[in-house]
């Protein structure tokens, strides 16, 4: 198959590219530190096609669709791995998510979805997080930026409904992943390592899974955070 991903430098994505690149498929890479994506790149044998993009500017993810479109005369799947966390409780802080994960994520998945839509085929991948399912301190913004996702894609899912289109549409949501994105590892619980995660969202891509939780247990918790009353949460959550 013939991938692409958004955000792919580090973490989940460059996971997902080594074990993709195991497994045989065509890959491109898009990010913006384009010497992390060189460094995969030597590290695969040159064979990955590797992009910068900011997925917050519309040209660049444009760009990005139609290079790797090139490169591998068509995409299959566009994974929309990009998203940024929080270090501070601060506007500019929560303005850099929202720039990135909701603004860079409706570009990209805009964009993949009407690339498809034009083919009548392909496989849109956005990845959102356990942390969707409620706002809570310290990084509720995060947690609404994830929660916005997931309404976007269950939105291009029923458009691709409506309109009869060839096109999956999955939301992958994992729990705690270790990545640079994760702060205070040791405080947490179940974290997983980033080749485990990248392993289990090729399942459940190849699945076309419509939603899957990353590791699957993650069910039990997403369970909890989505009925139990605030007042509870507020008690036993750090
Ligand atoms: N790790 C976890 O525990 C966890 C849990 C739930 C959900 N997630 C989600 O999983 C996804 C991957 O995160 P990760 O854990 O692998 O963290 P990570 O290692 O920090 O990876 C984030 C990736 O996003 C890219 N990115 C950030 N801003 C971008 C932009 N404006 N344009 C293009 N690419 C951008 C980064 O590349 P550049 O900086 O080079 O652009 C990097 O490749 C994120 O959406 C995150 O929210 C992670």
């Amino acid at each position: 198959m013939k991938y692409l991903i958004f955000g792919a430098s580090t973490g989940i994505g460059k996971a997902l590219a080594e074990e993709l690149y195991q497994k045989g498929h065509d890959i491109t890479l898009a990010s913006r530190r384009i010497h992390l994506l060189e460094n995969i790149k030597q590290n695969l044998e040159g064979v990955p096609n590797i992009i910068s993009c900011d997925i917050s500017q519309e040209e660049q993810v444009k760009q990005t669709i139609s290079y790797a479109d090139k490169q591998m005369s068509g995409i299959d799947i566009i994974v929309i791995n990009a998203g940024v966390g929080m270090n501070e409780q601060i506007l500019k802080e929560e303005l850099k998510v929202i720039e990135t994960n909701v603004k860079g994520f409706t570009l990209a998945a805009r964009k993949a979805f009407d690339y498809f839509s034009n083919r009548n085929k392909g496989h849109v991948v956005g990845i959102t997080s356990v942390a969707r399912f409620r706002g809570f301190y310290p990084s509720f913004a995060y947690s609404a930026s994830k929660a916005y996702d997931h309404i976007y894609l269950e939105g291009l899912r029923h458009q691709a409904m409506r309109e009869n289109l060839n096109i999956y549409i999955s939301e992958i949501m994992p729990g705690f992943i270790d990545t640079p994105i994760l702060k205070n590892k040791e405080e947490l619980f179940w974290v997983a390592s980033a080749q485990k995660a990248a392993n289990l969202i090729i399942r459940a891509i190849n699945r076309k899974a419509n939603k899957a939780f990353i590791p699957g247990k993650w069910w039990l918790p997403a369970f909890l955070l989505n009925w139990l009353p605030q007042k509870f949460l507020v008690k036993i959550l750090p």
